[in-house]
């Protein structure tokens, strides 16, 4: 029988847990909700970065459980389907001992008529100190920020924004690179409809890397230079010298599959395989954030390949929402209190 210990002494001489240096300790995010990465500084992306970086070791322990986070309430709606980012969430609280619930659409009172912010209100008297929140609506997060006293993060809005995502990708590229600054980073694919590429390139504009966007003109948003990055309508250019690469699924569910003839075609045309990864840098990775369709945008020799990191960033995503819950779960400055308007 494996021997069992109480959360709080299963870690000789670490009773409180908190293996954060202490200047991390103190710092906190400026809001009580992670909406987006666009409203986030570069510090504030840095201090998430490097709480992840600490949480990881947790992972590893024989008993991956601390009780930081104990007596907290958190609470995943995820009102579009998700596996990884509402496990990893799931996970990450579990590890951090706090309590959390997940709802999905199909099982809340909203398949009986109830609107989406009459649910949320109901969840809120209930007192959650956090909100985890996906949906297909662009902005549904934010809407519950305003209403809620409770932190709110996003797990996904449409095709807006994915915060996490963007953060479990800049700590993957760390790991891999060292540092962001300078790198030249290629996300290729569904851009139009992928809110990945959108919170990565906020952040890694952020982080001072050089950001290439490639896709098919049906597949670009337009104007996308003005953000800040370079793009191409084909891939071979955009992957010349790239450090990382970053590939995306076609967003069948938000009207991709309007936007070329077919799977066989795109792949000829847009698909990363082993030809194309050699116009990169020799050291270049290969990320995705999944799910990864194989045959479309990406071959399974590249996918399984020793230049993919896609598992760890599987690996990350868990360290990245523990900081994220950490961060947010009011154990820094009071910030879930809201006054009274
Ligand atoms: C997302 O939720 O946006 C995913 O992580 C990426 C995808 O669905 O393609």
């Amino acid at each position: 029988m494996p021997e069992t210990k109480d959360v709080e002494t299963n870690m000789p001489g670490e009773a409180a847990d908190l293996i954060l240096p202490t200047h991390q300790q103190a710092a906190s995010l400026k809001s009580k909700d992670l909406l987006s990465i666009e409203h986030l500084d570069a510090s504030e992306i840095n201090l998430i970065l490097d709480t992840a970086h600490h949480f990881k070791e947790i992972s590893e322990r024989p008993i991956k459980k601390v009780p930081t986070l104990r007596g907290k309430s958190i609470i995943n709606l995820f009102f579009e389907p998700s596996t990884r980012t509402r496990m990893s969430f799931e996970i990450a609280a579990k590890r951090l001992s706090a309590d959390i619930q997940s709802i999905s659409a199909s099982t809340s009172s909203l398949v009986k008529g109830e609107t989406f912010i009459d649910t949320a209100r109901n969840i809120e008297a209930m007192y959650p100190d956090l909100l985890v929140v996906r949906h297909a609506f662009p902005g549904a997060a934010h809407m519950l920020a305003e209403i809620c006293s409770a932190g709110v993060i996003n797990a996904g809005d449409g095709a807006h924004e994915h915060p996490t995502q963007a953060l479990l990708d800049a700590l993957t590229i760390r790991d891999h690179k060292g540092n962001i600054e300078n790198l030249r980073v290629v996300i290729f694919g569904d851009i139009a409809h992928s809110r990945v590429a959108r919170s990565n390139i906020h952040c890694l504009l952020k982080l001072g890397a050089n950001v290439v966007v490639a896709a098919p003109p049906t597949f670009m948003p337009c104007n996308i230079e003005e953000l800040g990055v370079e793009a191409f309508d084909r891939l071979e250019p955009a992957l010349e010298g790239a450090d990382v690469i970053v590939a995306l699924r076609i967003q069948l569910e938000r009207g991709g599959k309007l936007s070329f003839p077919s799977l066989r075609e795109y792949f000829n045309l847009f698909g990363l395989g082993r030809d194309r990864l050699a116009l990169a840098k020799n050291d270049a990775i290969v990320m995705h954030p999944g799910p990864i369709n194989r045959g479309v945008e990406i071959s399974s020799e590249v996918a399984d390949g020793p230049q993919s990191v896609i598992l760890d960033q599987v690996s990350n995503g868990l360290a990245v929402r523990m900081a994220v819950l950490y961060l947010l779960a009011g154990i820094g400055p009071a910030k879930n209190v809201k006054t009274a308007a």
